[in-house]
């Protein structure tokens, strides 16, 4: 079976690493925010080329920690896409805020601007205080345009980088570009804890000191809480000294993506029915997901299973469609391409370890199937 992904091949790339790493927390009997996440913060700010990183317990935490860092609450309105993952809207939720969906660019996957646009003059609000752009499947989203955007309506920029460490946008990276940014180390993505972990970066001073506070109960100091509402939101000693060993490893990863991406590519432009990722010139894709488009996406997903060949949907019911995100009130405009690629994504295997024989196998079978 070719798996979809496989955070277990990843583990076994730096295996004896890990496993000494792992030991020598064991042994030091210090497992929570110790020497190992601080070190992490800092080696991943760095590789990151920003002046603050703080650990939390997941990608989700990431996100709400950071919109209430920027003052984002009740009775505010925080406006993204609804081709994500659920808990980018699941976190505005949980800060008493609530989501405003608009649709994306049918190329990228990504935040359409002009939508952003027509959406902050329709509404007209004062109470939309903020802008998530997901750099969705390795991608940044139009930044340029939605900063310049944001920006005329004094938005903070909240960036959802889960699935693009180390992608670039103008050779900048992402997590630098807007106010405050946010990863995930769930263990599939480009890099991957082995258990849930999360990291927020920004350069600002004062986010970065709050978002300290409140990922343990609001204490500016041991025992001392300057804000109510704090929660317990940390990174443990063991996943940090894991993505310790992994980060150092992140670039030639994303390089090996890029490679299989490649490979896909050269073999399935033979087929004109099959709609490819199109990475825009100013941006290197991470490719934490390789989403192809076709007509027949549910027969192909069936038949390459038949032939041992695992595929997902990324993401398969738009969030505005499902039962806790339907309020007409949050998709004030229509959303056509979003609810268009739900219908024919696929994302193809996608992980560093996959190997190029490998890949051309899968390519080659699809072709097949829709020859
Ligand atoms: C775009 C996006 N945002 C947020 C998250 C949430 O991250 P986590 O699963 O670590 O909470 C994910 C991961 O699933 C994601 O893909």
């Amino acid at each position: 079976m070719i798996l979809q992904s496989n955070p277990k091949a990843n583990y076994l790339a730096h295996k004896t690493e890990i496993d000494a790493a792992v030991k020598q927390v064991l042994g030091s009997g210090w497992y929570i925010l110790g020497n190992e996440v601080s070190l992490f913060e800092q080696e991943f700010a760095k590789n990151m080329e920003v002046t603050h990183a703080i650990g939390v317990a997941s990608g989700t935490d990431a996100l709400e920690l950071a919109l209430r860092a920027c003052g984002i609450g009740e009775g505010d309105f925080v406006i993204t896409v609804s081709h994500t993952a659920v808990a980018t809207a699941a976190a505005i939720v949980r800060t008493g805020a609530k989501p405003l969906f608009v649709d994306i660019d049918p190329d990228t996957f990504t935040m359409a601007p002009q939508q952003l646009k027509s959406l902050l003059t329709t509404w007209e609000s004062k109470k939309i205080k903020a802008v998530i752009p997901v750099h969705i499947y390795g991608q940044a989203a139009n930044m340029p345009e939605i900063l310049a955007i944001a920006h005329q309506h004094d938005l903070f920029v909240i960036e959802d980088c889960a699935q693009a460490h180390g992608a670039t946008l103008n050779n900048q990276k992402v997590g630098t570009l807007g106010d405050i940014a946010c990863f995930s180390f769930y263990p599939t993505k480009n890099l991957g804890a082995l258990g849930d972990g999360g990291i927020v970066t920004t350069n600002n001073e004062k986010l970065a000191e709050k978002l300290g506070w409140l990922r343990e109960y609001g204490w500016r100091e041991r025992y001392i809480s300057d804000i109510a509402g704090g929660i317990n939101s940390r990174l443990d000693e063991l996943q940090a000294a894991i993505l310790r060993v992994k980060l150092p490893h992140l670039e030639a990863e994303n390089k090996s993506r890029r490679k299989i991406a490649e490979t896909y590519t050269n073999i399935l432009s033979k087929n004109r029915d099959i709609i490819l990722p199109k990475i825009t010139k100013t941006n290197e894709s991470v490719y934490h997901q390789y989403v192809i488009q076709v007509k027949e996406r549910d027969a192909l997903h069936s038949s390459l299973k038949e032939q041992g060949i695992a595929t997902l949907i990324h993401y398969p019911v738009p969030i505005h469609q499902q039962a806790a995100f339907s309020d007409n009130d949050l998709s004030p405009l229509p959303l056509p391409n979003t609810e268009q690629a739900a219908t024919q994504i696929l994302s193809l295997p996608m992980y560093p370890e996959l190997s190029i024989k490998q890949a051309e196998q899968v390519a080659h079978t699809i072709l097949k199937v829709l020859h």
